[in-house]
């Protein structure tokens, strides 16, 4: 990845408030980048968006990309060269609970961004964000390839699936790779799985939990303790929807397709250990309590293949999971002593841009 590309590029992200959309918004607006976003307001308490002070150094738009009016009024206004869309209703469990409204977002928002990109002028680039959740989870051991078929049980998963098609549709339909010259929108997907990293307060995910219960010196309640999980530090898959953004940018449709962003093998541990080494890290234990309560199915065990991005795009992974973990504590640790938290992640941006892609050789 080249940051002088972005330097003074108009980007349009949506999902800004999140998550994953604040850590990529100080890596564009560390950049140089000059970013518009457009989402809901944050919907966690507190969100690392205001504890961060991520709308300082960008225009923050709130607003529902259901009402494609005004999403299409906003992005011709931000004139971008550049868009990513991450914007979602995330989380499974919400889904079971509110399928229609994570439909709505997800998939018909999806057909709205795609749709204001119609109408700007001037995007060349455009990243969908999706999720490994958006394939057919065979429960088997195997990876899974962009080829590999796309389904999705619970109606989050299966949402990804939906835009997956959406963003398919939109790429044969209005900018198809053929005719590139005519249209000039280079269109493609991010598929990423579970991420883990500073600042998340999301509800259902282990770390957040895990870390608020030791901070409380609560116990901590676990649905799937035995689960293996893939695990990655938030900063990798943003480090694949930037590359490929830059890619579709500079050359053009030939990489307008699906590509995945998943961690080494090497980083699939249980949920017990994960929760076992925070403890460490933070010099606390945690005692573990079964969740007795419903819980709704999802899917187990989930592994993306992320060779095309490693041999095309150059991507790969530049976190242990180790060092993961110590990030994520470190981050924890500076908001928990009331530090300030947009330089803590300003920092931890710039120290993963300066390392090295991880070796696991070397690591074994
Ligand atoms: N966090 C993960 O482990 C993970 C894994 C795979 C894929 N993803 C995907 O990455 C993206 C970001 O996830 P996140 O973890 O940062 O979630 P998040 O909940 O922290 O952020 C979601 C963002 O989307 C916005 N949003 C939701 N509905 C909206 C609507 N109708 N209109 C406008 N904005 C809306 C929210 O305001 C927020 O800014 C999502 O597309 C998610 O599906 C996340």
């Amino acid at each position: 990845m080249n940051s002088d590309f972005w330097k003074n590029r108009r980007v349009f992200l949506t999902g800004h408030t999140g998550f994953k959309g604040s850590w990529t918004s100080l890596w564009l607006q560390s950049m140089g980048a000059e970013l518009t976003g457009y989402s809901l307001a944050p919907n966690t308490e507190p969100a690392l968006f205001d504890v961060a002070g991520v709308a300082n150094g960008m225009t923050s738009i709130i607003g529902d990309i259901c009402d494609l009016k005004s999403l299409s009024a906003a992005m011709q206004a931000a004139r971008p060269e550049v868009v990513i869309h991450m914007a979602a209703q995330p989380l499974v469990r919400e889904s079971y609970a509110d399928p229609v409204g994570t439909y709505a977002s997800n998939v018909m928002g999806t057909v709205n961004v795609l749709e204001s990109v119609r109408q700007t002028p001037g995007v060349r680039s455009v990243v969908v964000v999706t999720s490994d959740k958006c394939y057919l989870n065979r429960e088997w051991h195997w990876a899974y390839r962009e080829d590999s078929e796309l389904g999705g049980e619970d109606p989050y998963s299966n949402s990804k699936a939906c835009s997956e098609l959406v963003a398919y549709s939109y790429r044969k339909s209005f900018f198809h790779p053929a005719k590139y010259a005519e249209h000039g929108v280079a269109l493609a997907t991010g598929r990423a799985g579970n991420v883990i990293g500073g600042g998340d307060w999301a509800k259902d995910r282990l770390v957040p939990d895990a870390l608020a219960a030791l901070k409380a010196g609560n116990p901590l309640v676990l649905r799937h303790p035995h689960a293996t999980r893939p695990w990655q530090h938030v900063l990798e898959p943003i480090y694949g929807y930037l590359a490929l953004a830059e890619s579709l940018a500079t050359e053009g449709a030939d990489h307008a397709e699906a590509w995945n962003f998943g961690p080494y093998e090497f980083s699939d541990r249980t949920v017990g250990w994960i929760v076992d080494k925070l403890c460490d890290l933070w010099g606390l234990a945690v005692p573990k309590q079964q969740d007795t309560g419903p819980i709704p199915h999802e899917a187990g065990y989930l592994k993306v293949d992320s060779s095309k991005a490693r041999a095309v795009l150059g991507w790969a992974p530049k976190l242990d999971l180790d060092t993961t973990l110590r990030w994520i504590v470190e981050w924890t640790r500076v908001h928990h002593t009331g530090g300030d938290a947009r330089a803590e992640t300003l920092s931890q941006i710039q120290r993963f841009m300066d390392l090295p892609h991880w070796q696991p050789s070397s690591a074994c």
